[in-house]
C-alpha cells in the first residue's frame, strides 16, 4: 500500500514538473512565434571588454576613469573592465575571457608592443573587432586590430628635447656641458620607446652627453630609487629627463634628499627636471614653481575617442587606422616662448 502511495505521489510530481516545463517553453517561444508580430528588439547594450594594463601612474588612473565614465549603461554599453596589474599574461587571459563572453568589442591598452599576435588572432577568428588604445601593438599583420588611438610619443620626446635645446642655447651653454640621465618608462612600451628615441636622437644630433638610461617603470617609487642610484654614480648630472610625472616627483625627492637643488638654473648648480603627462596636480604645481622645468602633455582622456571609433564601426564606416591626439607643452620658464618640431611650431603653455 505504502509503495502504491509513493508511486502515486511521484507520478503527480512528474506531471507538475512537466506542465511547468511546457509553460516555460511556451513562454520562451512567445517572442518568436510565427503567428505573432515579432517584438521590436529592445535597445541593445553594446558589450565592451576593456583590458587596462595596470594602475602605475596618475595618467593611468585618469585614463581608466575616462573609459569607465564613457562606457556606462546609460550611454548604451555594458563594460567588462579588467586590470592587468602590469602583467601582459593577465591581459592575454582577460582577452580570452572577453572572447568566451562573446563581447561586441575588445578595447586593449597594451603594456608592451610585442607578443599580441596569437591572442589577437583568436579575437579575429571569433569575429570580434579589437580597438587598441594609448600604446601600440607590434603585430606582424596589422589587420589583427581594427584601429588605434593615442599619443605620438616620439613627438612628445622631440618636443622636450627641442625645449632643452632652446633653453640651454638661450643660456649660452655648450652642448658638451649638458649631462643628461634618462629615467625611462616601462621598457618595451610605446611611450618608453618613443620618448627614449626622441631624446637619444636629439643627444646625438646636438652633441649632448646622455650618460645613462635606466627604467623607472613609470612609478614614483622607482623614480626615487633610480635617481638616488644615479646620483651616487655621477656627480655632474644637470638634466634629468623623466619619462612621466610620477617618476619626476620621485626623482625630485631623491635630488633634494641628497642635499641638491632642483631648478632651471643649471649654471648655478641646479639640476633641471623635465617630464611628460601633465595630469598629476603635484607635478603641475612643481611646474608652476619651476621644480619641473618643462612637461610635454600626454592626454589620457581616451574614453570618448574610443567611443567615436566604436560608433563609426557600428555604422559600417571604417575609421582611420591610426588616430593621433593633439597635445601641448607646458613650462613656466620665461626664456622659451615656442619650439618648432618637424616644421610645426608649438607655443609653450602655462602649466
Ligand atoms: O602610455 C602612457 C604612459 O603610461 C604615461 O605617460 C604614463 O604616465 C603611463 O603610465
Amino acid at each position: 500500500m505504502r509503495k502504491y502511495i509513493k508511486g502515486a505521489i511521484f507520478a503527480i510530481l512528474m506531471f507538475i514538473v512537466f506542465a511547468a516545463g511546457c509553460a516555460t517553453a511556451v513562454d520562451s517561444k512567445k517572442k518568436t512565434s510565427i503567428n505573432e508580430i515579432p517584438e521590436e528588439p529592445a535597445d541593445r547594450l553594446i558589450t565592451v571588454g576593456f583590458s587596462q594594463l595596470g594602475a602605475e601612474s596618475d595618467w593611468r588612473s585618469a585614463n581608466t576613469d575616462s573609459m569607465l565614465g564613457t562606457f556606462t549603461t546609460d550611454a548604451g554599453y555594458s563594460l567588462i573592465y579588467k586590470n592587468g596589474q602590469q602583467k601582459q599574461a593577465n591581459q592575454i587571459t582577460a582577452i580570452r575571457m572577453f572572447i568566451q563572453q562573446e563581447v561586441d568589442y575588445i578595447v586593449l591598452a597594451p603594456s608592451t608592443e610585442d607578443g599580441w599576435d596569437s591572442v589577437l588572432g583568436e579575437a579575429r577568428d571569433a569575429g570580434i573587432p579589437v580597438i587598441v588604445v594609448d600604446r601600440k601593438v607590434n603585430a606582424a599583420d596589422k589587420n589583427l586590430y581594427s584601429c588605434w588611438v593615442g599619443s605620438d610619443f616620439e613627438l612628445e620626446g622631440k618636443k622636450v628635447a627641442a625645449w632643452i635645446k632652446a633653453y640651454t642655447e638661450s643660456k649660452g651653454m655648450a652642448p658638451e656641458d649638458i649631462h643628461i640621465v634618462n629615467i625611462q618608462g616601462s621598457i618595451g612600451s610605446t611611450a618608453q620607446i618613443g620618448r627614449s628615441r626622441g631624446l637619444a636622437n636629439a643627444s646625438r644630433e646636438n652633441g649632448w652627453d646622455l650618460m645613462a638610461e635606466v627604467s623607472g617603470d613609470f612609478t614614483e617609487t622607482k623614480g626615487r630609487e633610480v635617481m638616488g642610484a644615479l646620483l651616487k654614480r655621477f656627480d655632474n648630472i644637470n638634466i634629468v629627463y623623466c619619462e612621466n610625472d610620477n617618476e619626476a616627483i620621485g626623482a625630485i625627492d631623491a635630488i633634494e634628499a641628497a642635499g641638491l637643488r632642483v631648478g632651471n638654473n643649471i649654471k648655478r648648480g641646479e639640476i633641471m627636471v623635465v617630464s611628460f603627462d601633465g595630469v598629476n596636480e603635484k607635478a603641475l604645481q612643481y611646474a608652476r614653481e619651476g621644480k619641473i622645468s618643462c612637461i610635454a602633455e600626454c592626454n589620457p582622456h581616451h574614453g570618448p575617442r574610443v567611443e567615436a571609433l566604436i560608433k563609426s564601426l557600428e555604422s559600417g564606416i571604417t575609421p582611420d587606422k591610426y588616430n593621433y591626439v593633439d597635445e601641448k607643452i607646458y613650462s613656466s620658464v620665461p626664456e622659451v616662448k615656442s619650439i618648432t618640431v618637424d616644421g610645426t611650431e608649438y607655443m609653450i603653455e602655462q602649466p
